[in-house]
């Protein structure tokens, strides 16, 4: 997907961008915690707001609709997290934070995002795949899952348009 269209995609009506700070934590863990089966804990948040990591959160006046973490590294940057409130699914509130994880991660100079995403998620994988990201690989019994099994995980990357053949 180009810079351009990724400029195109909009805030949803409403709803403001800003980063996460410390005092939002009480409500991102709460989503957290309803959103993934292994939640990240408060001190991953503080790790990564301490790190540089890019954290976009979206608001709906103090409510949270959803957030997301990217951690930039030479050249290359992970979509780490992202969660969406479950009133707020479905209303373009993923996708924009992917937009703009996406448009950071070429600020930062950062051509190809990868991420990790669950078998099972295929939800997120039909986000992930509108927004240009592609399956480059496997992580076999990457995730816990309830009653102590395992799920596979792919691998999804994706390229900044331009650096399509690089690396
Ligand atoms: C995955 C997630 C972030 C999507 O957020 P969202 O705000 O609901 O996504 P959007 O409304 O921007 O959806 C954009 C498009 O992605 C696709 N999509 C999103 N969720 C989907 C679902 N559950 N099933 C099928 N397609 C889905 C649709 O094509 C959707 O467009 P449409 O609503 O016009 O059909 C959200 O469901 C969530 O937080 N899930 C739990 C945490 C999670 O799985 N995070 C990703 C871990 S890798």
């Amino acid at each position: 997907m180009k810079a351009l269209e990724l400029d195109a995609i909009a805030c949803p009506t409403g709803l403001v961008l800003r980063p996460m700070l410390e005092s939002d934590l009480p409500q991102v863990l709460a989503i957290e915690r309803d959103a993934h089966f292994t939640p990240w804990g408060e001190q991953a948040f503080l790790d990564a707001m301490s790190t540089g990591d890019v954290l976009p959160i979206v608001l709906d006046g103090n409510e949270i609709a959803g957030y997301g973490v990217l951690k930039v590294l030479w050249r290359e940057a992970e979509l780490l997290n992202l969660s969406v409130a479950k009133s707020w699914r479905r209303r373009g509130v993923g996708r924009f934070l992917v937009a703009e994880l996406l448009q950071s991660a070429s600020r930062y100079n950062t051509p190809q995002v990868f991420l990790e995403v669950r078998e099972s998620n295929v939800g997120a994988q039909t986000l992930y795949r509108q927004m240009g990201f592609e399956i480059v690989g496997a992580r076999k019994a990457y995730y816990a899952c309830p009653g102590g099994s395992r799920e596979n995980a792919w691998v999804m990357r994706w390229q900044e348009e331009g650096n399509k053949h690089a690396a």
